[in-house]
Order: structure tokens, then sequence, then C-alpha cells
């Protein structure tokens, strides 16, 4: 008896390779490791959400299949929500929910890509975007995110990337793990070169209310004739620290979302009823004050991990979105691997080896900002 060979294309997931490794630093110094290395959101959500959870959840019906797509609040309150903030309309048929950003992330390699095709992947970049295709028998080419080109798209780099194989590109701003953002005019030169070169955009802002220092991050739909080629996935997670509910959504392009759903009607039943109403009170009634309160909570974090990476030799820029530092690493270290075990056994602080996120974060560690952080001055000095 045989499992699937697919099973063999991969090693074990680097996360769960640092936890391991992490229990044994704590078991053998005997002290608690400082874990900077993992991006969950741990902001408590607003009690007014989590109050209109219980109701939901109370609702005559609500434990029934909530049928494949949204429900009518669902639309509504995603319809609103991209008028509002991005001045975007959306048609019923142009959005979808999901079981969280990955749930997209993942199937839309079943959606777009057969054996043998290419999809153009950055590196660094979130690995669940070379994960699914690799596991379907196509191919991630990836294209560089450096400071050469200050952690944007490089499009030389790029048309030298495309060929007749290549189904679409992932794009990620503000990017896990670099957290560099990118304004309109960026979007507008995506917009063309996919359109140019005639494949899809999948265009991930999964972090777009997670930004810091007046910086507020676009859609790619605010780009004119951007359905025509593309969708964007975005995450309750992280605008609302619901990551442990598993919701997020896609919209954009009509033909993509609904090969989407067909693939995942395969593989879910739909997201609870319960969740679609909370999304959509949420998206309805955004609590501002909390969602300050929440940005300021990172951004003090940020502010005090990038003091403290200081007094080890590390220099981090002030990101300006999502929930990482994207650091270099000392020269005198081989790789991002020596120096973060090195850290871990010496000082009992977990950085995330940039090589997690591909080949470029060889001499980077990521450092998550939505981490807690007590004690932190005791393991820097
Ligand atoms: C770039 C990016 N996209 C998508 C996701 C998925 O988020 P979720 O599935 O929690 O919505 C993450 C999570 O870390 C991410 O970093």
């Amino acid at each position: 008896m045989n499992l699937a060979k697919r099973l063999n294309i991969f090693g074990e997931y680097a996360f769960f390779t640092l936890a391991k490794k992490k229990a044994d630093v704590e078991k053998t110094s005997g002290r608690k490791v400082l874990d900077l290395s993992i991006g969950s959101p741990d902001f408590p959500p607003s009690s007014i959400y989590i109050n209109k959870l219980k109701e939901f959840f109370a609702e005559k019906n609500s434990h029934i299949y909530p049928g494949y797509g949204p429900i009518l609040e669902f639309t509504q309150g995603l319809r609103n929500w991209y008028k509002k903030r991005f001045d975007v309309d959306l048609e019923k048929n142009e959005l979808f929910p999901l079981l969280g950003g990955k749930d997209g992330v993942s199937h839309l390699a079943l959606t777009l890509l057969d054996t043998g095709d290419e999809v153009l992947v950055p590196d660094p970049g979130y690995p669940a975007f070379s994960g699914p295709p690799t596991l379907i028998g196509a191919t991630p080419v990836f294209y560089n995110l450096t400071e050469t080109s200050n952690f944007k798209i490089n499009f030389n780099e790029l048309k030298k990337k495309i060929s007749n194989k290549t189904k679409f590109i992932w794009v990620n701003f503000p990017a896990n793990p670099t957290g560099q953002v990118v304004d309109i005019n960026d979007l507008e030169q995506i917009i063309n070169f996919v359109k140019k070169n005639n494949i899809w955009l999948v265009y991930d802002n999964a972090y777009s209310e997670i930004t810091f220092d007046e910086f507020v991050a676009p859609s790619i739909l605010q780009i004119e004739g951007a359905k025509d080629v593309a969708v964007e996935i975005g995450s309750f997670s992280k605008t609302f620290s619901f990551a442990g509910y598993r919701m997020g959504w896609i919209v954009g392009n009509k033909e993509i979302i609904s090969a989407l759903s067909k693939v995942k009607s395969q593989f879910d039943s739909g997201l609870s009823r319960p969740l679609q109403k909370l999304g959509a009170f949420a998206l309805n009634n955004n609590d501002e004050k909390w969602h300050r309160t929440m940005i300021t909570s990172y951004e003090k974090r940020r502010n005090i991990i990038i003091k403290n990476l200081k007094k080890i030799g590390l220099t981090a820029e002030k990101t300006k979105g999502s929930l990482y530092l994207w650091v270099k690493i000392p020269d005198h270290f081989k790789d991002s691997q020596e120096f973060s075990f090195e850290l871990l056994e010496k000082k009992q602080i977990l950085l995330a080896p940039g090589t997690v996120f591909g080949k470029n974060g060889k001499r980077y560690v990521r450092v998550s900002i939505c981490a807690n952080i007590n004690g932190i001055e005791r393991h820097f000095n």
C-alpha cells in the first residue's frame, strides 16, 4: 500500500520544522523562546463583531448548509465595501466568498493551470503561491523582488520569464514577506504587462488594510479594464483579525470566478451562513476606532522590534504594509538558516529564515510585528 507519489515533491513544511526546533531549544535552555517568526494576527477582534457573531450563530437555520456561493448579505456587504473603499463597482457574478484567502490561492492553481503550464511567482513570496501548482504538475517560474528593484517588479526581467506556457502571474502588495507596497501607477504597469503578454493576473491584496504611516493600499480593480484580465483576493484574517474563522473573498474577472466556484464545489460546501453574515456586518459597519487601535498596536510593536534588532546589529526599515520586517543578516553568516538557528540557540529568539520564502531570502530573515513581544528587552540584551 502506497501514498500518492506527489507527497515526495515536498519536504516538511518549514514552519513545522521551526516549531520543533523551538520546542527543543525551550527544553534544553529552560527559557521561553521569543517567537517573531509567525505572522498570525493576534490583535483581538472588535467586540462589536464578536457579539454579532454570537447572534448569527443563534439564528434559526444557521446550522444548515449555506449553499456554494455568497448569501445576499455577503454580496451586498462586499459590494458596498468595494464602492466605499476603492470606488469600484462589483456585479453579483464578480465576487465569491472564500474559506480564507489561502482557499482561493490554492484552488486558483487548479482553476487556471494544466499539467506542464507555468505560473509566475514572486521570490521572495508567500509559499502557497508555488506549492499547489507544483502538486498538480505545473511549474512555478520565479521572478525576483530584490533590493536592486526596491523589492518591486522589474518588468525587463519579468518579460524574459514569459513563455508560451505561462498562464498567469501572482502579484502581492503589501507584500509578504518584504512589506513593500505599491501605488496606482505600479498597478497600471502590471495591468499593461499582463494585457500585452496575454496572461491572467491574480492580485493578492490580503494586507490591503494593514498599512502604516498614512499609506493607503489600492485595489487592482481601480485600474481601468482590470476586470478583463484580473482577480483580487481579500482576507478577513488580517482586515478584521478573524484569522481563525477562515474567511476571505475573491473579486474581479467573472470567467475566473465562475471557474473557481466550479472547482471549489468539488472540495468544500461553502462558507457558513453565520460567518458570511459576520463578514457582511463587518464590511458594512467598519469599526474604525478598533481598526486604528489595531494598527497602532502593530506600529508600536514594529518600532520596538526595530529598536531591539539594532542591539544585535540588524537594520530594519519601517515597513509600510503587511505584518513583517524583511531584514538583512550580517555578512559573516553562511545563510539565513545558520543565522536564525544561532540566534535561537544563543538568545532564544526565533526569526523566520528568508529561504522559507524563496532563494532571494538567503541573506534575509522575516520578522513578524504581530507577535507577543513581552520580555523583548531581556532577550535582546
Ligand atoms: C500573501 C498572503 N496571502 C494570503 C494569505 C492567506 O490568508 P488567509 O487564508 O488567512 O485569509 C496570507 C496569510 O498569511 C498571506 O500572507
